[in-house]
């Protein structure tokens, strides 16, 4: 059975695409990407279906937002047919923050504040779809990250709030002190790193029905370019279920073999290149057996399951 194309994060929530753009690497490597190349990036990604684009300020050294929003000037759709998701929280080192001398969290109000108005200008939108609190902060104090979300989203600035890499009583602890869900904690995951499977964040997903955001789902590139013997098996397996679904490549199945999980992960693709772009959007159409599924769950652990 193919996977809906766009997923509400909480019921009755906001609904995002079912796979999503993320813009991390959209400067890597030294790309210089102009406004026009962005907005061809977007138009493309858009017509796939992968209308939700993931950012977080502190993307390309601080960059990548400005980049993306000179592209997105230029292209020619809607806005409201789109969905824009920042994060905010982590504080780096950057020849455009000299005042950072040390990398660091601020999940303070007024960090949250100034940064959702420096990222509303820089992506030149009025609002976002979804802000992330982008790591968890030894030095949280809930009650003021909570009021400061709640002021963005009473603002009009910002139309819902997730976390991401929270463990589950950190999620806990910030849900307790607003009055609106938190609609997702954006998480890695994949067939090279499958800890949430066992720790409880996916079970917590789960429980309180908000759909889980899945970053680097390809282990970052090293599904393809690692050598160890995990990967090779990973590989392997992945392969046979290629072609036993027909499915395109190892990579489309290894995105097929997240949305097969029932907490509804929302894989967010790393990809630069649209031809990878559209191949990936393929994994909708996908769906793994029971025994697929572990078979690969079985090469990445090196063992039968118990
Ligand atoms: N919340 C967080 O803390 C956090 C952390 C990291 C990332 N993220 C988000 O998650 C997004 C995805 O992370 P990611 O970039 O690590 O994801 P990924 O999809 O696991 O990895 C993408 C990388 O794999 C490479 N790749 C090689 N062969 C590929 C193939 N056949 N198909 C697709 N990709 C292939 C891509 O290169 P090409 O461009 O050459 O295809 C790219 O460098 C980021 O953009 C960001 O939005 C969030």
């Amino acid at each position: 059975m193919a996977a809906d194309r766009r997923i509400e994060l909480v019921p009755g929530g906001p609904s995002l695409s079912r796979l999503v753009f993320g813009a991390w690497r959209l400067l890597d490597g030294g790309a210089t990407r102009d406004a026009d190349a962005v907005a061809r990036l977007i138009d493309i990604s858009a017509g796939l279906g992968i209308t939700s684009f993931d950012h977080a300020d502190i993307y390309g050294g601080y960059q990548v937002e400005e980049a993306f929003g000179a592209g997105l000037a230029r292209w020619k759709g809607r806005r409201d047919s789109i969905e824009l998701i920042s994060k905010c929280g982590i504080m780096l080192k950057s020849p455009q923050r000299p005042e950072n001398w040390l990398k660091h969290y601020d999940t303070g109000a007024a960090h949250i504040a100034a940064s959702v108005d420096r990222s509303l200008k820089n992506l030149g939108t009025d609002y976002l779809d979804l802000l992330l609190i982008h790591r968890p902060n030894p030095l949280m104090d809930a009650d003021e990250t909570a009021a400061g979300l709640e002021r963005v989203v009473q603002a009009g600035k910002v139309r819902a709030v997730g976390v991401s890499n929270f463990t589950v009583p950190q999620f806990d602890l910030l849900a307790s002190r607003l009055p609106f869900p938190v609609v997702t904690n954006q998480i890695e995951h994949s067939v090279l790193e499958t800890s949430a499977l066992t720790d409880g964040r996916l079970d917590h997903a789960q429980r309180l029905r908000y759909a889980p955001m899945i970053w680097s789902p390809l282990g970052g590139g090293s599904l393809f370019t690692g050598d160890g013997q995990r990967e090779h098996k990973v590989r392997a397996a992945l392969s046979v279920a290629a072609a036993e679904t027909g499915a395109h490549d190892v990579a489309t199945v290894a995105i097929a073999w997240l949305l097969r999980h029932p907490a509804r992960l929302v894989p967010v693709l790393g990809t630069m290149k649209p031809e990878r772009l559209a191949q990936l959007a393929r994994a909708l159409d996908v769906t793994l057996d029971r025994q697929q599924w572990f078979s690969i769950l079985e090469a990445s652990e090196g063992r039968a399951v118990p």
